[in-house]
């Protein structure tokens, strides 16, 4: 097939400390990345065509069109709070078929609590929330402190840090006003559960639950609170510190693993998902789980970048290769265009 790979390429690595160059570039791919995922796609013996998602990228389509026969899409959009939909809402105009999930779902995702409100609809567990538009709003009743802050529309971690939980309303003030400064965008806080976390893979269509992935928070070094914040993914997680940092297949009991497998199929019918997302859930201290948050598309690091990118890495632990597991993502949207 001719494939275009509609990609975001990220000319400056984020820096912890550094809140502004990560709004500008932080969920996007390096360099380095987006050469092997090239190479992978050639590898399965496709033709790519690779197209920067900036700007110009809807007049390169439109020129491409009659030539293109699928897009693979791992396009985080750019400038807006529902980046995520531009490149899927040009394929939709063009009639182009691509891979992943349609404009509106893109942008629900993209906005967590707009997410979490179509979970509650769909008794899909998710924690209780308040979305901020300023540090003077009124804190619900139902909130109790300790409390996590996140920008609602970022990923990779973006602007969540050790100053994510807040104990008191001084904090709460405080956080919510430097993270609404630096990423110009509504917060959303939520209780802050200390419970086990698990990030679950699927692909497919209908999907493919891959063995689940468990950070385990235990094994962090002290100055590091027990979240995957920014410092844990980017330096933590990076150095491979500690290979037992991230465990798959996670061990969990069956009655959990009903559980999880359950709500992430659920979720996938809730949001009307396309061939592949990856979903993050957390636990209280009773381990009941809570969906934090669903990532499409999710980061799809190859092996030659990183061993700890999730997808590729539950992948890997089903015996799927990065090529084996592009090729599913491919086949599940050319199944769906066959319809
Ligand atoms: N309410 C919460 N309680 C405890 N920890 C949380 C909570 N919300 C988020 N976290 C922690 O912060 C991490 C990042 O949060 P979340 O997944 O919502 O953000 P993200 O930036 O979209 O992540 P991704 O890298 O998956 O795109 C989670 O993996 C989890 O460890
Ligand atoms: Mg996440």
């Amino acid at each position: 097939m001719n494939i275009a790979f509609l990609y975001n390429v990220r000319h400056v690595y984020p820096d912890p400390k550094d809140y502004l160059n990560q709004v500008a570039e932080g969920d996007f791919d390096d360099p380095i990345t987006i050469k092997w995922q090239i190479k992978h796609l050639k590898k399965l013996g496709h033709k790519i065509i690779p197209i920067e998602a900036d700007e110009k990228a809807y007049l390169k389509l439109y020129k491409l069109k009659d030539k293109i026969d699928l897009v693979f899409n791992i396009a985080e959009g750019k400038n807006g709070r529902d980046r995520e939909l531009q490149i899927p809402a040009m394929l939709e105009m063009l009639k182009i078929p691509y891979t992943g999930c349609s404009p509106l779902t893109q942008g629900i995702i993209l906005d967590k609590a707009r997410a979490k409100e179509i979970f509650i609809l769909n008794n899909i567990p998710t924690l209780p929330f308040q979305v901020f538009h300023s540090e003077y709003d009124e804190l619900k009743k139902e909130l109790k402190f300790p409390l996590f802050v996140k920008p609602v529309s970022e990923g990779s971690s973006m602007g969540i840090t050790n100053n994510s939980v807040v104990n008191n309303l001084t904090e709460l003030k405080k956080r919510v006003k430097k993270l609404i400064s630096n990423f110009k965008e509504a917060v959303i806080v939520e209780p802050f559960l200390t419970g086990r976390e698990f990030s679950i893979a699927l692909v497919g269509n209908p999907p493919k639950i891959l063995p689940i992935i468990e950070p385990n928070h235990n094994l962090l070094p002290k100055k590091y609170l027990p979240f995957d914040s920014l410092e844990v993914k980017w330096i933590f997680e990076e150095e491979g510190a500690n290979a037992d940092y991230l465990v798959c297949p996670a061990i969990v009991d069956k009655k959990l693993r009903d559980k999880l497998h359950k709500i992430c199929l659920d979720v996938w019918e809730a949001l009307e998902i396309d061939d592949w997302c990856r979903i993050d859930i957390r636990c209280d201290e009773k381990n009941n789980p809570y969906v934090l948050e669903v990532n499409s598309p999710p980061g799809m690091i190859p092996p030659e970048v990183s061993m700890t990118s999730y997808f590729p890495l539950a992948a890997r632990t089903a015996g799927i290769d990065y090529e084996g597991l592009l090729k599913k993502i491919i086949e599940s949207a050319v199944k769906r265009y066959k319809k």
